[in-house]
């Protein structure tokens, strides 16, 4: 498929376009696609469509669809970004928002006073690399503060473990946007919990962060979308419910990780307590590649019921043969993305009526300069379930070397 030269790496089609709209900048995540993206689709959308996000993230197209007044529904695998998309689409009623401003404020100021005792650190592998010693002091006794006297699961409270992730972020060592995670330097904490006169006054950040988050959560959408826990391979926690509409953006075949970089915020909330448990549930996301996902890999076998079509597969040994070392693996990694993708299209096939519109929003790999055409093998796995009307439109160019774009392919049920 031909590529015009004129597509360039847009901003505005990436999470970088939903940093300060609302709720939708709550979490700065690279997972997230643009809000501008999914406006436009739902431009195209007729009123009274339910809408399916099957790998809904951080809830962009929920977030989008219950804005737009559309019923809609995200699904999702991954337990701590369920939470926050849960936090993010839900009503809040002017007394909970209230509730959450005068917790905060609270423990604002109880903390300004004399830190709690801190709470444990997570047990994240080399913490220090994240956040220096008075960093991390401060965060435990915040978060400590925001478990007291309250249980977990109020809105307020909710509201206030949103503020907390992104102080976790914004204290972070980490350079986030990355796919090799790097790590800044930093001078070494003092180890004590009196603030420094050159070190930010936390407690003004975290009030910053409760304002941000608070003037998002007065603005609710009139439809509060639905967010449900499960797994896109199966469908299982959505069998039985019809959807005019897909919008969506699976995991792409890049060897990116979501638990990499969701995971501070995951031990931080007790979503995770050691890497075992990340990779056992990075084995289970589509594209998954981190920890044991890896050696499990290794001795993955392919189906007899996958699609294999000639070119794939010719595709398939190229890459195998390309390098003695770690050729195999990742041919294998390709073919168990494709075996999981097309399990999730057939199921997701079986929840549409006729003349329902689907949107994937992909993007193409390369491993060892062999290209791994994915927005064709998409097209054709549609075809091959019959969908109709089906188009493929480029919509940004994701590296400024190498020749990989994002694509929007969409079809139609037949
Ligand atoms: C590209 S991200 C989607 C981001 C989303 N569009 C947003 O704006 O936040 C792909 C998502 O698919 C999820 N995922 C991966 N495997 C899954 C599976 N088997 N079932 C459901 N969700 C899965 C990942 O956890 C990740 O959140």
């Amino acid at each position: 498929m031909a590529i015009p030269n004129t597509v360039s790496q847009r901003a505005d089609y990436t999470f970088k376009f939903n940093r300060h709209l609302g709720r939708h900048g709550w979490l700065r995540l690279t997972p997230a696609y643009s809000v501008k993206l999914v406006e436009e689709i739902l431009q195209t959308v007729p009123p009274e469509s339910r809408v399916l996000d099957p790998f809904s993230g951080t809830a962009t197209t929920p977030l989008c669809a219950g804005y737009r007044g559309f019923s809609a529904v995200g699904l999702e695998l991954n337990p701590f970004l369920v939470w926050l998309a849960q936090a993010k689409t839900d009503h809040y009623r002017a007394s909970d928002v209230h509730d959450a401003s005068a917790a905060g404020r609270d423990l604002a100021e109880r903390l300004r006073r004399g830190r709690p005792t801190p709470s444990c650190a997570p047990p994240i592998h080399n913490i220090e690399r994240w956040w220096d010693e008075t960093e991390l002091a401060f965060l435990c006794a915040l978060k400590g503060a925001i478990g007291q006297g309250q249980p977990d699961d109020t809105k307020a409270t909710r509201l206030l473990l949103v503020c907390f992730c992104r102080l976790v972020i914004k204290l972070s060592n980490a350079a986030f946007n990355h796919q090799s995670m790097s790590f800044k330097q930093k001078s070494a904490g003092s180890g004590q919990l009196q603030l420094l006169p050159d070190e930010p006054d936390f407690v003004s950040l975290f009030k910053g962060e409760l304002d941000e988050v608070l003037a998002g959560a007065r603005d609710n959408p009139p439809t509060v979308p639905e967010i449900v826990q499960g797994n896109a391979r199966d469908m299982a926690a959505v069998r039985g419910r019809t959807f005019d509409c897909v919008i969506t953006s699976p995991p792409y075949p890049n060897r990116i990780s979501y638990i990499r970089e969701l995971r501070p915020y995951m031990y931080w909330l007790g979503y995770l307590s050691n890497g075992r448990e990340a990779g056992d549930l990075d084995w289970e996301a589509i594209g998954g590649t981190w920890g044991v996902a890896t050696s499990r890999l290794s001795e993955w076998e392919r189906s007899p019921d996958g699609f294999y079509p000639p070119y794939f597969a010719a595709l398939l040994e190229a890459i195998r043969h390309a390098s003695e070392k770690n050729g195999p693996l990742l041919s294998d990694y390709v073919a168990r993305y494709f075996e999981d993708i097309w399990l999730h299209l057939q199921r997701m096939r079986a929840l549409l009526p006729t003349d329902a519109r689907v949107h994937y929003i992909i993007g193409n790999s390369t491993f060892y300069d062999v290209l791994v055409p994915v927005e064709r093998l998409y097209v054709d796995m549609l075809r091959e379930l019959g969908f109709r009307h089906i188009e493929v439109r480029t919509i940004r160019k994701r590296n400024s070397k190498r020749a990989l774009y994002e694509f929007d392919v969409s079809a139609t049920s037949g």
